[in-house]
């Protein structure tokens, strides 16, 4: 699908260009469909700003723009109906850093984490990295009580969920919200996948923007690098409405974390300022995307799947086929393996790509499965 100004068919050719996707198989024939970026060019505007930026050849230190904060601002008030502050800003070269820096910022050494699982494995990896205790909760249960223990001090959410692609509701946000107030808990949201519900009427909850309390024992990590295909380019911000937690959180980055990317910098406000339209069409294709692999989920009702809601990810239940990440991999398509994400026997695809590539790897899939099944 493509529409005069914006342009999801015609491949781009990523061997060779230091991409972390198609490096790993670039002597094979593997179509890499696992990390998380997509092989659609960015937004012709994040595209004009960059260029503007090589055709001047400075790349000196680079500072947050008044412009990127307003912008910024803006786009939480249009896409999520979210009011929040230009203070509260904290700007991070990657979500993954902020949610490191939240747990050392605000926690005692022996308090421990609650995250859902399966979940992102970098989201699973912070109790041991972090050396905190760590529970893990089913990421289908809205009560997260039975889970917690006398140690929890803080909950992680992946709000849309990564690998499910599932968006959790205003009413599980709330009973969310209520546990954390009676039992005091910081909550960390990582809302990288904001942007990306795939319904064009759905609308992203943050969970900072239920209620002053939620708000304020609240840390949310957001970017634009999934949105805008720019993960490359290194931009994120923390939200962070509290004063106290804030003074902390760059307390804690102090000397730790490297300056801001520059043209992640120009990339960003240009991606919230004039996206907008390039992200309606970029929805329209992943449920193009999403409908061919249902389509083809058809032919083999062995696997198990549930269309996500959010995100370009689809997280495919291989259990009763009894294939695995070797499997596919010999018939050249790489997925990411389950077990990273805390769950054995699934895999996930993901179908941000042109919808040729997508069927060729369908198509790949298809012949292992039968083979399987032929035996
Ligand atoms: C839930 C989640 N958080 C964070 C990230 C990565 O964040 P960053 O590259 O900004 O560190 C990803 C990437 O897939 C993700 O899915």
């Amino acid at each position: 699908m493509s529409t005069p100004e914006f342009d999801f068919v015609t491949p781009i050719e990523r061997r060779g260009t230091a991409s972390l996707k198609w490096q790993r198989y670039e002597e094979q024939d593997i179509l890499p469909m696992w990390v998380a970026d997509m092989d659609f060019a960015a937004p012709p505007a994040v595209q004009k700003a960059l260029r503007q930026a090589v055709e001047r050849g400075v790349f000196g230190y680079g500072e947050i723009p008044s412009g990127l904060i307003d912008t910024f601002v803006a786009w939480c008030a249009e896409q999520y109906h979210w009011a929040i502050e230009a203070e509260w800003l904290v700007w991070l070269p990657g979500v993954v850093p902020g949610l490191h820096l939240a747990i050392e910022a605000e926690l005692a050494p022996e308090a421990g984490l609650a995250v859902p699982q399966p979940v992102y494995p970098p989201i699973r990896q912070l109790g041991r990295l972090r050396a905190r205790p760590l529970v893990s909760v089913p990421s289908e249960a809205t009560d997260w009580t039975p889970y917690l223990t006398d140690a929890t001090q803080a909950l992680v959410l992946c709000h849309p969920h990564n690998p499910s692609g599932q968006v959790a509701t205003r009413a599980d946000l709330e009973q969310l919200a209520q546990l954390a107030l009676e039992r005091d808990l910081l909550v960390i949201s990582d809302e990288i996948w904001a942007d990306l519900l795939l319904d064009p009427q759905q609308r992203h909850l943050p969970f900072a923007a239920l209620n002053p309390d939620a708000a304020a024992r609240s840390i949310t990590l957001m970017a634009p690098s999934k949105t805008f295909n720019i993960a490359g380019l290194s931009c994120a911000v923390a939200i962070i409405p509290d004063p106290e937690r804030r003074v902390r959180f760059r307390r804690q980055m102090r000397g730790m974390m490297p300056d801001m990317n520059y043209l992640g910098l120009l990339a960003a406000q240009a991606a919230w300022q004039e996206g907008a339209a390039w992200l309606a069409a970029l929805k329209q294709q992943l449920n193009a995307n999403l409908d061919q692999l249902e389509h083809w989920l058809q032919d083999y009702p062995e696997i198990g799947f549930t269309r996500p809601q959010a995100t370009f990810v689809a997280w495919l239940d291989l259990r009763q086929l009894g294939l695995n990440e070797q499997d596919f991999l010999e018939g050249g398509v790489a997925l990411s393996l389950g077990e990273a994400f805390g769950t054995d026997g699934y895999l996930r695809l993901n179908f941000g790509c042109p919808s040729a590539q997508l069927d060729a790897a369908l198509q790949r899939m298809a012949r292992v499965i039968q083979t399987r099944r032929g035996r």
